[in-house]
């Protein structure tokens, strides 16, 4: 793996003119904890949750993106040899992989959104044992890291995928390390840790499940939802970092809105708004259907056509069924 992980000089955002100490902790103290984060703020968002003049919050802005490295092309020719890079994780479907153009891609992150029971938990759990199979059989040989927001990993359903796929299921279940975040500021920080223990074993496959569930509940209401994107967006891209760094998948999932009232009106549209929308390279919708059978919709994607195809869960997992 690369070892870039030592930064250049890293500035506080103290060092912004502008920002004092007592400025500084209420920024921190609203998710404004770094240049980056600062640089990509909106001056109205700045304004309302750290209380400061819209102002002063635009020359903090404007400031911090002088300092922050914001300004990074990389040419056409550069970013074609990363992705010469990328590779394929099968998710057990055929028919799902070839929606989503020969699998889950590494260096993206794909999403899965649906109501309760439509499978996205289930999804997860097979991309784990999947990833843990060698490259012929459409793995990475790696471990896994499964964030766990609402205690749904099942060791018993990994055993129960691994033997159908003919694999040892102890050695599968030593390969998934699962850490169950209690909290939106405890996943945040998981996200944060994973590359440390991408440094101990091979993670090439990081799951979220789910992603927007305790920011969902902890931020309620209009009052809150920007520091709620605010925080998302910063979790996002974390995710976003370790799979380039690490050239992995991300595979997270999301609720649809059942509370119209105080979510986007539809209620079958995904939590998170733009912030998860536009940073998921990749996103699915699932839809229960008849006999354990789901259909799966890919949507917004930046190169593949949009479509549909059907996936069976069942208890060898997911596959294209009969
Ligand atoms: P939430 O997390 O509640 O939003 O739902 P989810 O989308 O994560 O749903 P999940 O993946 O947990 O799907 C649960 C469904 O998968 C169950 O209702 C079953 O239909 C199916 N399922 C789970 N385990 C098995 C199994 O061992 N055999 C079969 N046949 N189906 C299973
Ligand atoms: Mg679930």
């Amino acid at each position: 793996m690369p070892e870039d992980e030592e930064q250049p000089k890293k500035y506080r955002i103290e060092d912004l003119p502008g920002v004092g100490e007592a400025t500084a902790e209420k920024l921190r103290e609203n998710g404004y904890d770094d240049l980056m984060t600062l640089a990509v703020a909106s001056p109205k968002d700045l304004s309302d949750l750290a209380g400061v003049a819209e102002g002063s919050a635009a020359k903090i802005i404007a400031a911090a993106r002088k300092f922050a490295d914001v300004g990074n092309f990389e040419t056409g020719e550069e970013i074609l040899e990363r992705r010469k890079s990328v590779q394929k994780l099968t998710t057990g479907s055929k028919n799902l992989d070839a929606l989503l153009g020969g699998g889950f891609e590494t260096q993206a992150i794909t999403e899965f959104f649906g109501e309760f029971g439509s499978g996205k938990t289930q999804i997860m759990h097979q991309a784990a044992v999947n990833a843990t199979m060698p490259p012929e059989a459409g793995g990475f040989d790696s471990d896994v890291l499964m964030i766990d927001t609402e205690n749904t990993f099942r060791p018993e359903r990994i055993i129960q995928m691994s033997k159908a796929k003919n694999l040892d299921p102890d050695a599968v279940l030593k390969r998934i390390h699962v850490a169950r975040a209690y909290n939106s500021h405890h996943q945040i920080l998981l996200g944060e840790r994973a590359a440390e223990l991408a440094k101990e074993f091979p993670i090439r496959l990081l799951i979220v499940d789910s992603l927007t569930s305790h920011f969902r509940s902890e931020y309620l209401g209009r009052g809150s939802l920007a520091e709620r994107q605010q925080l998302l967006n910063r979790h996002m891209h974390d995710l976003l970092r370790f799979s380039t760094i690490y050239n992995a998948v991300i595979a997270v999932t999301n609720q649809v809105s059942a509370r119209p009232d105080v979510f986007f009106g539809d209620p079958t549209a995904p939590i998170g708004g733009n912030v998860v929308g536009h940073t998921a390279t990749f996103r699915i919708y699932l839809r229960k259907s008849k006999g354990g059978k789901r259909i799966a919709r890919l949507i917004d994607s930046p190169y593949l056509p949009e479509g549909e195809t059907v996936i069976q869960i069942s208890e060898e997992g997911i596959t294209d069924g009969v």
